[in-house]
């Protein structure tokens, strides 16, 4: 489909719900064509919430004095790998504060090699974790890692700057991107959505960055403000952010075709079947919580995440029946490798 910038402009101010429906019914029949009605899952595990950086929006940014500071053990990261192994899920994420000390690097090496000998190599393994050196990168791949998550946040260069302190790179972020596509990693990105400061114009500019960065997998969802930060005191509003939310995975999914999509836990914050939402509306990734429940609620880079007392188990069986509700099966056992990244290594 073509869609110029100011179709997508026009898309995110339409207020029409019937129009707004169509768009969504589009969407999901561009996902139903490239993916099937088929829902991949990736279990994340938050490794721990120690973060060098300070982000403005996000509850667990080293300035954060209000929280208590963890890290998981080997034993409890494996357990919970196996987990998500024995359940049938493809493949898992781990994610943490950013940190790239060589402690740290080193832990994280050896938690990729644990996980692969686990599971036979069986277990497909996505990494989170912020900005780090070619060297870096090139250990964790090398060690088996195939997926990077690294979100842009903005594609705008000056909105960057008013969410971050002046330590922060728009640009360092940029070539992190690049980077990790060229040690062969499927790379994903994404943005926050409702931001304060943040444009309609913003907003399709970064759907046309998707497009020009030419990624894999999209990560993306309504900004929601955590009372411990600084931006919580710009208005933005949840409900607004939400819609928006839903609109620019409808048009990405429009605008890019075949690639993966996340529905975001940050949908299911503002409504409890927001993922469901997301996944209507274009989405073909869900990923469930298998954090240990005890450190769930240290980990919270915005106000009401939900499943903060469930555990894992629990998530699995509440998304089969949200899933199953909205005709859609889940591709367990599956890495679930999107189309696009199949199309261009062919
Ligand atoms: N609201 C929504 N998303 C947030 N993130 C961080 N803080 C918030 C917030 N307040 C997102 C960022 C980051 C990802 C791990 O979580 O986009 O990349
Ligand atoms: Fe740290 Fe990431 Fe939060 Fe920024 S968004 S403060 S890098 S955890
Ligand atoms: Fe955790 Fe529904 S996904 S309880």
């Amino acid at each position: 489909m073509d869609f110029f910038k100011q179709d997508l402009i026009n898309w995110l101010n339409e207020k029409d719900p019937a129009k707004i429906q169509e768009l969504y019914r589009s969407a999901y029949a561009m996902k139903v064509k490239h993916v099937g009605k088929v829902v991949y899952f990736r279990g994340i595990i938050e490794l721990s919430n120690i973060c060098t950086k300070n982000c403005y929006y996000c509850g667990i940014r080293k300035g954060n004095e209000n929280i208590e500071r963890f890290q998981m053990t080997d034993e409890e990261v494996l357990e919970s790998a196996k987990q998500a192994f024995d359940m049938g899920y493809g493949s898992i994420v781990l994610q943490s504060g950013e940190r790239s000390d060589p402690k740290f690097v080193d832990w994280i090496e050896g938690l990729i090699l644990k996980i692969k000998a686990m599971s036979n190599g069986k277990l497909g393994l996505t990494l989170s974790l912020g900005e780090q050196s070619k060297d870096t990168y090139q250990r964790w791949f090398k060690a088996g890692a195939h997926r990077y998550l690294l979100r842009i946040e903005t594609s705008s260069p000056d909105l960057y700057k008013k969410l971050h302190p002046e330590d922060h790179s728009f640009e360092g972020r940029i070539n992190c991107l690049k980077i990790l596509r060229e040690l062969g990693y499927q790379v994903g990105t994404g943005v926050m959505i409702g931001l304060p400061y943040q444009t309609v114009e913003h907003l399709a500019e970064d759907i046309i960055f998707f497009k020009s960065m030419d990624v894999d997998m999209i990560g993306m969802g309504p900004y929601i403000a955590h009372h411990d930060t600084p931006l919580a005191k710009e208005i933005s509003n949840r409900l607004d952010n939400f819609e928006l939310g839903l609109k620019m995975i409808a048009l990405t999914r429009l605008y890019l075709e075949d690639v993966n999509i996340a529905s975001t836990t940050a949908l299911q914050a503002i409504k409890s079947d927001g993922r469901e939402q997301g996944l209507l509306a274009g989405a073909n990734i869900i990923m469930p919580n298998i954090t240990h429940t005890k450190y769930r609620r240290f980990y919270q880079l915005y106000d009401d995440k939900p499943c903060l007392d469930e555990n894992a188990e629990v998530c699995r069986g509440c998304l089969e029946k949200r899933i199953s509700a909205i005709g859609e099966k889940i591709g367990y056992g599956k890495w679930g490798d999107s189309k696009s990244f199949e199309n261009r290594t062919k």
